[in-house]
C-alpha cells in the first residue's frame, strides 16, 4: 500500500548527520540523497546498467567471482593446521566489498589500477567506510544538533573521516576514468554523465554497497555455520556447478532470502508520501515519515510458517507454483520495492552468493560464539559481538 502511493519520485529518510554534513560542505551527493527530477534522471541511467536489462552483468559477475576466489585462496593459505579462526572478519569483508565495487566500476582495467596503487587506495577507502559506518550509527543515537553546535569529538571525527572518503573518491574517479576501463564507470560516461556527476554517483554506490554487503554476508555465514545440514547441502550443490551458475540455483537463492528475512541488514524501510493516504485503516498525512519494520514482518507467524527457523527450502515452489511455508512473500523485502528500491540488488545477490559458494565449497565453517551472537540494531542489523568464524578444510 505504501509503495503504491509513493509517487513517481519517492522520498525516504536519511540520517541527519549526513544531511548536516552535506549542507555544511555544500556537497552534492549521489542517488541516495537526490530527490525529484534530478534523482529520476540519474536513476534511469543507473537502472539500465544495474537493474533492467542489467548491461553490466558480465563485468560485475567477473568482479564478484574474482574477489570471491581471491578471498578464499587467501583463507586457504592461512589454514595450515586443522582449523583456523578468521581474524578481523568484518575488516576483511569491507576490503572484499570495496574490491567488488571497484572492479565492477573499472572492469578489465581493475588489475592495472590495483597494480598502480598496490591495493593501498582500496584498503584506505575500506577502512574509512568501516569507520564512517560506526560513527554514523553512534551519531544516530545522539542529539545531533547539540553535538554539531558544540563540535563534540565524535562529530569532528565524523567530518574528518567523511572528508577523507570524499577526497579519496574524487581523486580516484578521474584516475579511473583515464584508465579507460570497460566497467560501470565507462558505461556511465558513455551514457552522457560528466566526470563530476560520475564522482557523485560512485561515492554513494560505494557507501551504500559497503556496510550492507558486509553485514548481510556475515549474517549468512553465521546462519550457515549454525546449520551444518544447510551448509553441507549448499556445498554439494555448488560443488557441482560453475560459480557463475550458483546464482541461478533456487535452493542457494533461498539461503540468501532466508538470511535477509531473519537478519534484514536494512531493518527499516521508510517513505514520505506525497499525498494523504489511508494505510491499514489509518489516515497518514502527506509529508509524514512512515517507518516499516522488516524484522517484525519477516518473523511474523501470520506471514511465515515457523518464522524463526532458517529454512531455505521454503523458497522452492511446489508443483502448483506456490510456496509451502510462506503465506506472504512480500513480508520480506530486504531491498524494498518500487522505483526507489535498492539499485545494487542484483550485484549484491551475485556478490554474496559467490563468496558463500566459494567458502562452503572449500571449508566447513563453524561459529565459535554462536550462542552469544544476537542481532543488535546499530542503524543497520549488526552482530552483538564479533562473529568468531572457524574454518576447517572441507573433505
Ligand atoms: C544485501 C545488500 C543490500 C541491501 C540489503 C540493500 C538494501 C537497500 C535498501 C533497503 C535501500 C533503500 C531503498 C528505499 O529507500 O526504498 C537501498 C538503497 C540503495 N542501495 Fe542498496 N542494499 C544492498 C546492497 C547494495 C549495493 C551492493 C549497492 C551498490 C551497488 C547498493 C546501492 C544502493 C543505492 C545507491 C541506494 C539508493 C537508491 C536510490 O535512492 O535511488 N546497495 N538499498
Amino acid at each position: 500500500m505504501v509503495f503504491k502511493n509513493e509517487g513517481p519520485t519517492p522520498m525516504h529518510f536519511l540520517p541527519e548527520a549526513w544531511l548536516i554534513y552535506n549542507k555544511s560542505k555544500k556537497c552534492s551527493r549521489g542517488l541516495l540523497f537526490m530527490d525529484g527530477e534530478e534523482w529520476l534522471r540519474f536513476r534511469k541511467i543507473i537502472n539500465k546498467l544495474l537493474l533492467q536489462p542489467y548491461d553490466a552483468k558480465i563485468i560485475t559477475a567477473n568482479a564478484c567471482q574474482n574477489a570471491a576466489v581471491t578471498l578464499t585462496e587467501e583463507w586457504k593459505k592461512n589454514l595450515v593446521q586443522d582449523k583456523w579462526i578468521i581474524p578481523k572478519l568484518e575488516t576483511r569483508l569491507y576490503e572484499w566489498s570495496i574490491e567488488v565495487m571497484m572492479a565492477s566500476l573499472l572492469g578489465s582495467a581493475w588489475n592495472k589500477y590495483r597494480d598502480s596503487t598496490g591495493d593501498k587506495e582500496a584498503d584506505k577507502l575500506a577502512e574509512n567506510l568501516h569507520e564512517i559506518f560506526i560513527l554514523t550509527a553512534r551519531l544516530s543515537l545522539l542529539p545531533i544538533k547539540y553535538i554539531v553546535k558544540f563540535n563534540f569529538p565524535v562529530w569532528k571525527k565524523f567530518v574528518r573521516v567523511m572528508d577523507e572518503i570524499l577526497k579519496i573518491v574524487s581523486t580516484m574517479v578521474p584516475e579511473m576514468i583515464n584508465l579507460r576501463g570497460d566497467g560501470l564507470l565507462r558505461m556511465m560516461i558513455n551514457k552522457g554523465m560528466t566526470e563530476q556527476d560520475a564522482t557523485r554517483i560512485v561515492t554513494d554506490l560505494i557507501l551504500a554497497a559497503g556496510d550492507t554487503a558486509v553485514f548481510s554476508t556475515q549474517w549468512a555465514l553465521f546462519l550457515l555455520a549454525s546449520h551444518p545440514d544447510v551448509q553441507n547441502k549448499f556445498a554439494d550443490i555448488s560443488g557441482n556447478l560453475e560459480l557463475k551458475d550458483t546464482i541461478k540455483d533456487s535452493y542457494i537463492k533461498g539461503i540468501i532470502k532466508e538470511s535477509l528475512r531473519l537478519y534484514p541488514t536494512a531493518p527499516f524501510l521508510t517513505r514520505i508520501l506525497p499525498e494523504d493516504c489511508l494505510i491499514a485503516g489509518h489516515v497518514v498525512p502527506r509529508g509524514e515519515l512512515i517507518i516499516m519494520s522488516l524484522y517484525s514482518s519477516g518473523r511474523d507467524p501470520n506471514n511465515f510458517v515457523k518464522p524463526n527457523e532458517f529454512m531455505p527450502e521454503r523458497w522452492i515452489r511446489n508443483s502448483k507454483g506456490n510456496y509451502d511455508c510462506v503465506m506472504n512473500p512480500f513480508a520480506t523485502i530486504p531491498f524494498a520495492l518500487g522505483v526507489r528500491s535498492c539499485i545494487g540488488k542484483k550485484l549484491a545477490e551475485t556478490q554474496i552468493i559467490m563468496i558463500l559458494s566459494e567458502v562452503v565449497k572449500n571449508f566447513n565453517i563453524d561459529c565459535l560464539n554462536k550462542q552469544n551472537v544476537k542481532l543488535k540494531l546499530h542503524m543497520i542489523s549488526v552482530p552483538s559481538e564479533s562473529i568468531k568464524l572457524q574454518l576447517a578444510k572441507r573433505i
